[in-house]
């Protein structure tokens, strides 16, 4: 995948253990992080965080985009695909956005460009994890063209696996 990508009003450029910083506000507002174990505390976790984005990159060619808005610049999230739990069946597609900026588009416009970068690169299925009350999330991947596969649960409770054949 390339390490960058430009769409009408964002910037996606694949995170580097400068963006931290950054990218912390948004791990660490609990506004915006409601998934996974919640809020980080500590910046360590946000470096650990993109450590494991970078090593998916270099292992497996996979991307993972800080989101910045083309005129300010400003962080506003980031957007990309991680080895998760559906690995080796394929990778799995993320987002988040900070809370400031949400229901403006801005997930819908980053993820749809980071579809088309995983078609270009030839990612033969993507999958996308959600927890089954979190609807903004399950609109994003009904309208990439995801579609529920299967329910699987977990000690937080079910979770809802979509998938996309991407193949041509
Ligand atoms: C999920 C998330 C990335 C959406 O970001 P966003 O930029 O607000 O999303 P968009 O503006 O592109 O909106 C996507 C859709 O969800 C809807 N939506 C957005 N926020 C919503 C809300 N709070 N309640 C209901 N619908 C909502 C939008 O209307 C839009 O619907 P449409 O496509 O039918 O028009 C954001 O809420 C977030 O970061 N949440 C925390 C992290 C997270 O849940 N990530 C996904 C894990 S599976």
């Amino acid at each position: 995948m390339r390490t960058a990508l430009v769409t009408t009003r964002l910037r996606l450029d694949a995170c580097t253990p400068s963006d931290a910083a950054e990218l912390h506000v948004l791990f660490s507002d609990p506004l915006t992080n409601t998934i996974g174990s919640g809020p980080f505390t500590a910046l360590d976790q946000t470096e650990q965080w993109i450590r494991k984005r970078i090593r998916f990159q270099e292992e497996h060619g996979l991307c993972w985009y800080a989101v910045r808005t083309l005129g300010t610049g400003t962080l506003i999230g980031n957007c990309g695909l991680l080895v998760g739990r559906t690995w080796p069946a394929g990778p799995e597609l993320g987002y988040l956005i900070g809370a400031a900026h949400q229901r403006r588009g801005y997930a819908s416009e980053a993820a749809i460009a980071v579809v088309a970068e995983c078609r270009a690169s030839r990612v033969p299925r993507l999958w996308s994890t959600i927890r089954p009350h979190n609807e903004p999330s399950r609109r994003i991947a009904e309208r990439l063209g995801l579609r529920l596969d299967h329910t699987g649960h977990d000690d937080r409770g079910a979770l809802d696996h979509y998938a996309a054949d991407l193949t041509p």
